[in-house]
């Protein structure tokens, strides 16, 4: 099995999910760029490994605004390059993409047939990455997933764990929902569906993978709070004040509501995901007490 992005939040967690039960080879970016066609074809032509997963992405949805050629050499000609390549070598493609192929318009739960319309380059270089692996003929199967969150450094999580103990007061905006997930149940899943039986031999090359409930923005962070507290901790915010997302701009629009449905897994694959905050109860037993040993 080869996993690409294997230093990103969600790749570090599939390589420790997967490397129990097989051989895994990990590479991240300085291994292989996924935007360089001719690397990604030697090393996959190379390693012919069975299953490919690219959990390797241009994941700065700001940044994909002012930069969208590169948002796109990655997330659409990168997972270009990696479908053409497993197709060369009869391996199959896992490819995560997001909620961000949505609008947030649609008033409730997408599910895998709803209609994808992006409001930002982020999102729209996902989508072009969707169509492209679609277009291969290789066999793929594309996860969806939204909100990912993690003990791993640098996702909404962590970055609001820190701002707590940083700031003075903090603000976070109310009118996005979305179905927030954690990156080692989205690992474990992964786990659980290359076992299963023809994954990639079906007529679902679409999967939506999320935790249960939802939240919004404001209300993952109260949770935060709410919860380190009764751990003990002393962060210097001790309240969080809803805004509205005009009063916080940001160079790439977002989804309102990019909420996943998630019957099909529960369908097919009989996975029940756990809500967000059993699994944010995980995450924040296992960040406190390393903050804890971290110096002040
Ligand atoms: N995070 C979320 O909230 C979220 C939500 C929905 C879907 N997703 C999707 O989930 C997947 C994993 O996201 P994540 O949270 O793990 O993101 P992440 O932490 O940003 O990891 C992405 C990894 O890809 C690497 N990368 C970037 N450009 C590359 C290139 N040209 N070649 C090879 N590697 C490259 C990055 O390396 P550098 O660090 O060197 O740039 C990073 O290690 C992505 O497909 C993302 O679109 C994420």
């Amino acid at each position: 099995m080869l996993v690409t992005g294997k230093d990103g939040q969600l790749g570090r967690l599939l390589v420790r999910q997967l490397s129990n039960s097989c051989r895994v080879i990990a590479v991240g970016r300085s291994a292989l760029d996924i935007a360089d066609r001719r690397a990604v074809a030697d090393l996959i032509g190379a390693a012919a490994p069975d299953v490919i997963i690219n959990a390797a992405a241009y994941t700065d949805v700001d940044g994909a605004e002012r930069d969208s050629r590169e948002a796109f050499a990655v997330n659409r000609d990168g997972v270009g390059a990696l479908a053409e390549a497993a197709r060369a070598c009869g391996a199959s493609l896992l490819h995560v993409s997001t909620d961000f192929v949505f609008d947030g318009r649609g008033g409730a739960p997408y599910d895998e047939a709803s209609a994808t319309n992006p409001v930002n380059a982020y999102g729209a270089s996902k989508l072009a990455g969707e169509r492209a692996l679609a277009a291969s003929g290789a066999k793929h199967l594309i996860v969806r997933t939204s909100w990912l969150f993690s003990e791993c450094p640098g996702n909404f999580v962590t970055r609001v764990f820190a701002l707590l103990h940083e700031r003075d007061a903090l603000s976070m905006v109310e009118d996005q929902i979305g179905t927030p997930t954690e990156a080692g149940f989205l690992a474990e899943v992964v786990g659980r569906l290359l076992r299963a039986p023809d994954v990639f031999g079906t007529e679902t090359r679409l999967l939506h993978v999320a935790n249960g409930g939802q939240a919004s923005r404001f209300e993952v962070a109260a949770e935060i709070l709410k919860r380190i507290l009764a751990a003990g901790a002393t962060p210097r915010v001790r309240h969080i004040r809803p805004i509205a997302t005009a009063e916080y701009p940001l160079p790439a629009a977002r989804p309102s509501d990019s909420r996943l449905a998630t019957k099909r897994l529960r369908d097919i694959y009989a996975i029940e995901p756990p809500d967000w905050r059993t699994a944010l109860d995980g995450v924040l037993a296992r960040v406190l007490p390393s903050a804890e040993r971290a110096p002040a």
